[in-house]
């Protein structure tokens, strides 16, 4: 595979006190993604603040890191050809009233913040690399083959 790129995914406490997290994962297995961590975990209110650094002061920050830290997440790192516009692309504009029927908060989304699911923005150079050691250490992503990797690429 020419440009497999990592990109941070998780799904918000919402979208775990739903039972969404399978779901969710069966999506981007099916799609061709690797799934290359995982850490079922609760995010700090330190770590939120690093994590959504670039919305301090924003009227909605308060609540988001509210929200962030309300329950367990699902912390994933999910590995392919494009993967963060291809993350992206699934699960759909952030707010509900403009994300596609068939994209995860299209689906399952109706609100702006309880929306599900986050994933690296691909507009922000960096920012799949960055999130990733922030919820991840070197040594708990896994290198391995997938065996339909063959067939598509
Ligand atoms: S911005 O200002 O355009 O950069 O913000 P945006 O990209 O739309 O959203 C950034 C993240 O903040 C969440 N968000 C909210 N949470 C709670 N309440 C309100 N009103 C709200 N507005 C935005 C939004 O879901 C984004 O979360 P992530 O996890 O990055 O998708």
């Amino acid at each position: 595979m020419s440009d497999a790129e990592r990109t941070f995914v998780m799904v918000k406490p919402d979208g775990v006190q739903r039972g969404l997290i399978g779901e969710i994962i069966s999506r981007f297995e099916e799609r061709g993604l690797k799934l290359v961590g995982a850490k079922f975990t609760q995010i700090s209110e330190e770590l939120a603040h690093e994590h959504y650094g670039e919305h301090e002061g924003k009227p909605f920050f308060d609540g988001l890191v509210e929200f962030i830290t309300a329950g367990p997440v699902m912390a994933m790192v999910w590995e392919g050809q494009d993967a963060t516009r291809q993350v992206r692309t699934m699960m759909g504009a952030t707010d509900p009233a403009e994300s596609a029927p068939g994209t995860i908060r299209g689906d399952f989304g109706l609100d702006l913040g309880r929306n599900v699911i986050h994933g690296s923005d691909h507009a922000d150079e960096g920012a799949n690399v960055r999130e990733i050691d922030l919820f991840f250490d070197e040594d708990e992503l896994q290198d391995y083959e997938r065996i339909d990797e063959t067939w598509l690429y």
